[in-house]
């Protein structure tokens, strides 16, 4: 049995959580809207089409946000074809992703879908083919109230009170060419500065997000984001980043260790959000959006057919070891608290998902649901500063990747802690002995565990058998423990004040 330490300090916090770090994302792709969230056919759809079996599982993973409609679909999308009586909305040639879209399913639908799934929208704006114009208009038609054209347009489509909608990317991926409307990052700063000001003329209380690179491995990263800012600083509020990682190789050492990239990632593009702040002798900070994050790769390849309307398209079905990853994302995201204030687990369902279900059929939920659930659920207050020492391993991508991986967080009225753990190794048992430095009268009350299973298991329709289960709870003495941590596992302890 190996052993590790882990320290806590309630005293010194990373920083507190926004909730919006447990964001998804909905965007018009294969079945996420239509046969996903939109099936009016189905056993379970209520009054507006929305199937209550997926509100359900959506209100399980407990999202405050959801970004909408796109992704590269965004770059080609008319606001105004979603709007107004469905059946003079023009289906579209898709180009993001060669379907057609039948636009049946718009903004007001998104937007009362997101009440009855108990969330808000992140709206993108177009900026591939379209630009400050319509990017105006749409917050005109959702933010204000009455008297102007856009807004009357809102109520004339039966809509009266404005939704009010506080949080807006300017486009989406604009450094990647496979993009509808790429752009250069001179382009694209200049556009989404232009933008930004007459969206915040239109509303000057939204949030705006620049789209920063669609992942670290671009040639142009680091410069984008440098150019950008400095065009744009002033009027934006958060800056993007997107990351999408594989295990092609079927090296699970190496997979596991990619969270460790993600870091430098969110490193670096803190040091260059304050190179800009420096350089323009600014007060404001930028903070970070990793508004796409998630594995991705088992879709790929995948046939779908040309100009269908909603194909079963990027739908992963995700394994034990994708679940690990998942987990260790997201922490990694909370272990930068104090900047990244919004994340977007991508996507919600279907696509690249969490949930998944069959068109007028059944669901299941992913092994990728259940870590996001727990963190979403448990990780709510603040991430405490704290130290682990275990063993380190080498991998053929990576050294020195620490064996454990581990985060607390606190509830913000100090009475609950919770220690969230991934155990990297496939055959190591470790002795998690969790020290807290200035915390007293705390007991275990749950062990949440998901260990035991292959790194290649994973859930379908007929089976889901990989699940979390409750482990024994470990003794303490008000500020210590010792916790039995299985090989290969994500673990969940949650201790209260007695
Ligand atoms: O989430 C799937 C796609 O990945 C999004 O449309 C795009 O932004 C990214 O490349």
């Amino acid at each position: 049995m190996r052993k590790a330490k882990l320290s806590v300090v309630n005293e010194f916090k990373v920083g507190k959580i926004d909730p919006r770090i447990y964001g998804s994302f909905i965007e018009h792709l294969g079945r996420a809207v239509y046969g996903g969230i939109y099936e009016p056919t189905h056993a379970t759809a209520d009054e507006d089409g929305f199937r209550k079996d997926v509100i359900d599982e959506v209100r399980k993973l407990n999202v405050p946000i959801v970004r909408y409609p796109g992704g590269n679909f965004v770059s080609g999308y008319n606001w105004e074809d979603g709007v107004g009586p469905i059946e003079e909305r023009p289906k579209r040639l898709e180009l993001a992703w060669g379907v057609t879209e039948p636009n049946s399913f718009g903004t007001n639908e998104f937007m009362k879908w997101c009440k009855k799934a108990d969330t808000t929208c992140m709206m993108a704006v177009n900026l591939g083919l379209r630009g400050p114009e319509e990017a105006r208009n749409l917050v005109e038609y959702c933010n204000h109230k009455s008297g102007s054209y856009y807004s009357d347009l809102r109520i004339k489509h039966g809509v009266k009170e404005p939704h009010n909608i506080k949080l807006w990317c300017l486009g989406n991926e604009m450094d990647g060419d496979w993009q509808i409307g790429h752009k250069t990052a001179y382009e694209y700063g200049r556009i989404a500065s232009e933008s930004a000001k007459v969206m915040k003329w239109v509303d000057p209380d939204i949030e705006l997000v620049l789209s920063g690179s669609s992942n670290l491995g671009m040639k142009t990263f680091g410069d984008w984001e440098l150019q950008t800012l400095d065009l744009a600083y002033d009027k934006v509020d958060y800056v993007s980043l997107h990351q999408y990682y594989d295990n092609k190789t079927g090296d699970t050492d190496s997979f596991l260790a990619k969270s460790m990239a993600m870091d430098e990632f969110i490193k670096t593009v803190i040091c260059i959000c304050d190179t800009v702040k420096g350089k323009k002798h600014s007060k404001k900070q930028v903070n970070l959006s990793f508004d796409e994050w998630n594995v991705w790769y088992h879709s790929n390849g995948d046939y779908v057919e040309r100009w269908s309307v909603a194909p079963h398209q990027l739908e992963d079905y995700y394994n034990f070891e994708d679940a690990l990853l998942v987990a260790l994302m997201l922490m990694t995201l909370l272990k930068h608290a104090d900047r990244v204030k919004i994340a977007c687990l991508a996507q919600l369902v279907n696509v690249i998902a969490p949930i998944m279900t069959e068109n007028n059929g059944g669901i299941f939920e992913q092994t990728i649901f259940y870590p996001f659930m727990h963190l979403s659920n448990y990780a709510r207050g603040s991430v405490l500063l704290s130290n682990v020492t275990c063993d380190k391993h080498d991998s053929k991508e990576f050294t020195d990747i620490p064996d454990m991986d581990c985060i607390a967080t606190v509830s913000d009225d100090e009475t609950e802690l919770t220690v969230f753990a991934v155990n990297r190794c496939k055959s190591e048992d470790y002795t998690l002995s969790v020290n807290m430095l200035d915390l007293d009268g705390f007991e275990a009350v749950e062990h949440i565990e998901m260990a035991g299973f292959g790194a290649l298991d994973g859930n379908n329709f007929v089976s889901a058998p990989v699940k979390p289960s409750l482990a024994p709870l470990p003794t303490t003495d008000g500020r210590a423990c010792d916790i039995h941590i299985k090989p290969f596992s994500w673990n969940v302890i949650r201790f209260k004040k007695k």
